[in-house]
């Protein structure tokens, strides 16, 4: 433990401490609230910012869970404060709640820096908001911690196990095909996610918790816990308990996170077979801490640790049969090797200590190196491509891809928006077959704008009807976590700035080599010197709101998608009190 911080080096102490008029105010207002002075003075200030919303499906019980974390500060004798801050839950926010990940960094680093605030518990869980907070809160770079919203229950649907969006996908299609009713279907939408909590999949939530959990973000293993299971209030309590040790500790980010800690955060996500979403988000964090990390360090990783996790959408079991296997900890014991292990987070317990006291329940579900769900030949976690279409890199989950595309050469069939593609997919007299290599383009960061999960594209209804399920997928989009398929996904540049992309045309040989990192559309360079001369954006330029200064300041997919001003560290300006 480090040396006890001294109560006069609060931040908080800025504001309540001093004899002055402003200090006053403060003092006043807050017993405005009804605190008494005893109550708030001289403790530390712990804020719980609260991504709760009755619109974000997945933290509805986060306001009872800021209840839980407060009643533990008090007890640890800090002062508890709940702010509420944007809402990014993930399936009612459109265009797409990566348009907002940068937003609530900002807002989440503002709270921070403008309140007298010296620790902070942050809430949430839900795909964005766990890379947003947690950006935000490393460039404030005060001591805090992750309190995770928590996967859902299992689902069970008419006797088979169904995971969030994973399942949802599979039984569109079947409908689409009258394999299944509309009464069915709508049976269906009110069984799905039968609990409070994020996506019980491997979903982008999961992945981000688990990787934010494996860097040190979180109390060990709180990744794993059920939103619904006792233990989760839990947890929320022992965060409480723990931030006001840390306040005295002054254990913040710049104090423990380094390479090495990202570094288990990679091989945590190539082992639980992560989202594609993870890509983006590890480098944007990392960048946040000063720390350099690159496409080219996952796919490193990709090579050697294969996916071990038995879980939705790569495998066939849910979050909450991980958790009863032994969760995060046990799957971290089963690549030891792979891992930094004198590298110690929130807790202040270097990971071979956790390790040693970490157990394994299920070994069907939480796998070893010697049975992993998919081996490394049949494809990985990650793959990141390259070649004349993607010369800054395109990504690929290739162990959710069809073997048979990991070597692929088809004609090109463009679409320009995504209003385009709706209205043509299912066209009877479409061109297209199943070598064919569908593009959705102008989807990007700048383009859409916020890059949406459009990427897992419909498979043509034509197609469908013939027995196909899969086929090459490629777009500047993201695609969703719980979803699989053979989708090229981030091709960088996207095609608004002008990247390659832009400039396919339908009929044009596509070549995908997943072994060989390869991705070409074979076109000679001066036909392609022709097409760049002739670029025009086809894309819509916001001239308001967030998204009109998103697409001015926001850097590719190998940058992160963070904001040109916000991505290196510099150090926050303490504000003024006068
Ligand atoms: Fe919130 Fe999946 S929609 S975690
Ligand atoms: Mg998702």
């Amino acid at each position: 433990m480090s040396e006890k911080k001294a109560l006069s080096e609060l931040r908080s102490q800025r504001w309540y401490a001093p004899n002055s008029i402003r200090a006053f105010a403060h003092r006043q207002r807050t017993q405005q609230m009804g605190m008494r002075r005893e109550e708030f003075m001289n403790k530390p200030v712990i804020g719980i910012i609260n991504t709760w919303s009755d619109l974000s499906p997945c933290h509805s019980h986060l306001r009872e869970r800021a209840e839980a974390v407060k009643r533990a500060v008090w007890a640890a004798g800090g002062y508890p404060v709940e702010l509420p801050a944007l809402s990014v839950g993930e399936v009612l926010v459109k265009p797409t709640t990566m348009l907002y990940r940068n937003f609530l960094a900002m807002e989440t680093e503002e709270l921070l820096r403008s309140h007298p605030i010296d620790g902070a518990v942050l809430l949430g869980g839900c795909d964005k908001s766990t890379p947003a907070m947690l950006m935000g809160a490393i460039s404030m770079d005060i001591p805090m911690l992750f309190c995770p919203a928590g996967p859902m229950s299992n689902g069970k649907w008419r006797g088979t196990t169904t995971g969030a969006g994973t399942h949802t996908k599979k039984y569109w299609d079947e409908l689409r095909l009258g394999n299944i009713t509309q009464h069915d279907w709508i049976d269906l939408e009110g069984a799905m996610t039968r609990s409070i909590g994020t996506c019980n999949t491997m979903g982008t939530a999961s992945t981000m918790t688990s990787i934010a959990d494996a860097i040190g973000f979180m109390l060990p293993g709180a990744s794993s816990i059920p939103a619904a299971d006792s233990r989760h209030p839990q947890m929320a309590s022992a965060c409480g308990t723990r931030i006001v040790e840390m306040v005295w500790e002054d254990l913040k980010p710049s104090k423990w996170l380094t390479r090495e800690h990202f570094l288990n955060g990679v091989a945590v996500y190539m082992a639980i077979g992560g989202s594609t979403n993870a890509a983006i988000h590890l480098i944007a964090m990392a960048r946040r801490a000063g720390v350099e990390l690159t496409l080219d360090d996952m796919a490193d990783m990709a090579t050697k640790v294969p996916v071990l996790a038995n879980l939705f959408p790569s495998g066939d079991k849910l979050m909450e049969d991980f958790f009863f296997g032994g969760g995060l900890l046990a799957q971290m014991k089963k690549i030891e090797q792979f891992l930094h292990t004198d590298c110690a987070g929130v807790s202040g317990k270097p990971l071979k200590e956790l390790l040693a006291n970490a157990e394994c329940y299920d070994d069907e579900t939480i796998r070893g190196l010697d049975n992993p769900v998919v081996p490394l030949e049949k494809g990985a976690t990650l793959a990141v491509l390259r070649g004349n279409l993607a010369p800054r890199g395109a990504v690929m989950k290739s162990s959710a891809a069809n073997p048979k595309f990991r070597k692929h050469v088809g004609p090109a069939l463009v679409f320009d928006t995504h209003q385009e593609l709706s209205d043509r997919i299912d066209d009877p007299n479409l061109d297209v077959t199943e070598d064919t290599v569908v593009i959705l383009r102008n989807a990007g960061p700048v383009g859409a704008p916020g890059m949406p999960e459009w990427g897992n594209l419909p498979i043509p209804k034509k197609l469908l009807e013939k027995g196909v399920r899969d086929m090459v997928r490629m777009t500047d989009a993201r695609m969703s976590g719980t979803h699989y398929g053979s989708c090229i996904l981030h091709v960088t540049p996207e095609a608004a700035v002008g990247g390659p992309l832009a400039l396919v045309r339908t009929g044009d040989l596509i070549e995908l080599d997943i072994a060989a990192g390869k991705l070409n559309m074979i076109v000679d360079d001066e036909e392609l010197e022709r097409r760049r001369a002739e670029f025009k954006p086809v894309h819509h330029q916001y001239a308001r709101s967030f998204a009109a200064l998103y697409q001015q300041h926001v850097t590719q997919a190998d940058e992160g998608c963070d904001f040109d001003f916000l991505q290196s560290p510099v150090a926050v300006r303490e504000p003024d009190i006068f």
